[in-house]
């Protein structure tokens, strides 16, 4: 649902880039009525997590025990509206949520959460009703909450909201309008204090720190670019084209190389046939491309994660989770 209007730039010549066919991934299906494994979170040797339509953090337990609930927002208990399955996620998601990036502070194990309704929000090591810890900044309101990153070294947050002026259930307004009211932001964990690192950008969506921690990178989703933002050094401060993109980015991951996991909605809209339709690329730490992902037509990721020694695919759109070894 990200579509329309990136222009058409060649990125790099075909042979240098490593092409992934992503068609014969596992399918860990989520549970009936749910779908939409937009963002995925590890913790301890093997336990995954993710936020799914109806609002809720997910827990897998493993084949036997399967799914159960990890964290709730305060709507999630008090409106039977948010666990009635007949009801759409598109009719209810404002008021039952939609946690679109999922991290842990793996020294507290706290998940912390950017729900695209409800804010930035944090839940303890066992779970339960999550705390909104922000919900504006500046004075201004977020609008749609949707990417974030930990600094597992401060326990600060990065995080985005994609628009002032279109929510998550409208978010082609975002493309049609060119708008270009969103927000990069960081939550200072000691002070529980918001800045505005960035304003005044196009569609920001997934952020992610790079492995010294100097930098952020964040995706935009109709310029199909990826931007640097510096944190430390002469270059503080600094905002920066970083990649141009073969498609339109949501969630950005490290690759555990150096680099960085972009998942693609879709390849660029173009005039001439598309041979293959991609949904994920890997960058290096200077914002070479260097792998592809490819998948079938109705595909679409929102994640590419890496986790034990497997590629995992989250997508918005589907009701199940991709997992590829590597
Ligand atoms: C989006 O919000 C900004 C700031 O409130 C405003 O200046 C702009 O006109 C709005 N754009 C659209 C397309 O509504
Ligand atoms: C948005 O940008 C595209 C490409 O730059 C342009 O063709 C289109 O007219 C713009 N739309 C609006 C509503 O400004
Ligand atoms: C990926 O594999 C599937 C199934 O084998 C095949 O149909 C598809 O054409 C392949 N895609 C690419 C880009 O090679």
């Amino acid at each position: 649902m990200v579509a329309l209007a990136c222009l058409i730039i060649s990125v790099a010549t075909a042979e240098q880039i490593k092409t992934t066919n992503t068609t014969s991934s596992y399918h860990l299906p989520l549970p009936d009525g749910v779908s939409g494994a937009e963002s995925l979170a590890f913790y301890g040797k093997d336990g995954i997590y993710t936020g799914v339509s109806d609002g809720r953090v997910l827990k897998w337990r493993g084949r036997a025990a399967g799914w159960s609930t990890f964290a709730y927002n305060s709507n999630f208990r008090k409106l039977p509206l948010c666990s009635d399955s007949s009801v759409s996620s598109q009719e209810k998601e404002s008021k039952c949520g939609r946690s679109l990036g999922v991290e842990f502070y793996r020294k507290t194990g706290e998940l912390y959460i950017a729900d695209a309704y409800f804010g930035l929000m944090k839940v303890g090591p066992n779970g339960g009703e999550a705390e909104v810890l922000a919900k504006e900044a500046d004075g201004v309101p977020f609008h749609f909450v949707n990417g974030l990153a930990v600094d597992q070294a401060t326990g600060d947050v990065y995080f985005t909201d994609s628009s002032l002026n279109f929510t998550r259930r409208f978010n082609l307004g975002i493309t049609i309008t060119n708008d270009t009211s969103g927000r990069l932001l960081k939550y200072e964990a000691q002070t529980k204090h918001v800045t505005v690192l960035e304003a005044d950008l196009p569609y920001p969506n997934g952020v992610a720190l790079s492995r010294d921690s100097k930098h952020l990178v964040v995706a935009l989703t109709w310029p199909c670019q990826v931007f640097r933002y510096w944190l430390k050094g002469p270059m503080a401060g600094k905002y920066e084209l970083f990649a141009e993109l073969p498609g339109y980015p949501d969630n950005v991951r490290p690759d555990n190389q150096g680099g960085f996991w972009v998942a693609l909605n879709r390849e660029r809209l173009q005039q001439a046939p598309v041979k293959k339709h991609l949904v994920g690329v890997r960058l290096n730490s200077d914002g070479k491309e260097v792998e592809e992902l490819t998948a079938v037509w109705d595909v679409t990721l929102s994640e590419v994660a890496t986790f034990n020694g497997k590629l995992w695919l989250g997508s918005v759109d589907l009701d199940y989770i991709g997992v590829l070894a590597i």
